[in-house]
């Protein structure tokens, strides 16, 4: 599909249902929206973005926090999932929502942020391996798709450590793995 105007911005309760139907096209399965619905009755939503294109919701991403052991003083975030319905998809809506929900990560002070996924998609926007960084994701080692971005220059003297730091979503993804 060729790439046509659109909007991001945050998401209201109205948005809920069609924020769900667009993950579930997304990826095929109601997995991942029954993970939003977890993710919101937990209030454990700390940023969401969404895609509109022709006032129709296209696409959604969000932001919840992780916690680390050993302890890594935060705000820490993971970025899951992130869902663009199919007949949009690679028309820069993803990228769009990413960069625009990272941004306000960074107004947060986020130290951290962890991603699940594709290591080119994801490496685009600047998550490196977490291996590099000495993490890893708890739930399973996922090599280089399991990514980090840290804020280096403020906080990495202060982050390093020798023990490989294990990083947990938020429990609203258990059932998920
Ligand atoms: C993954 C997803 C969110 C990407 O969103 P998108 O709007 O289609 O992606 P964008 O248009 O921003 O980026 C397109 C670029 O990313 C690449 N890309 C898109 N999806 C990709 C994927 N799953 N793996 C690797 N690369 C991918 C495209 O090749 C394209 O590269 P180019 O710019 O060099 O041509 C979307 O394809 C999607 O919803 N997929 C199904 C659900 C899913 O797997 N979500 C991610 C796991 S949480």
């Amino acid at each position: 599909m060729e790439a046509r105007p659109y909007t991001i911005r945050d998401v209201r309760d109205a948005d809920h249902d069609r924020v769900c139907a667009v993950v579930v096209a997304a990826f095929g399965q109601e997995d991942e929206a029954m993970l939003v619905h977890r993710l919101w009755d937990a209030g454990a939503v700390t940023i969401e973005r969404l895609a509109v294109v022709d006032d129709e919701i296209v696409g959604y991403c969000a932001f919840s926090p992780v916690t680390c052991t050993p302890k890594l003083v935060g705000p820490l975030f993971g970025l899951a999932p992130v869902a663009v319905r199919p007949d949009h998809q690679r028309t820069g809506l993803g990228s769009a929502m990413i960069k625009d929900g990272l941004k306000a990560c960074r107004e947060l002070g986020a130290r951290m942020i962890a991603v699940l996924g594709d290591p080119k998609y994801y490496g685009r926007f600047g998550f490196e391996p977490a291996s590099e960084k000495n993490m890893s994701w708890a739930a399973q080692d996922a090599g280089d798709a399991f990514r980090v971005m840290i804020d280096d220059e403020n906080h990495w003297g202060d982050i390093k450590t020798n023990e490989t730091r294990l990083v947990h979503f938020h429990p609203a993804f258990d059932a998920l793995s």
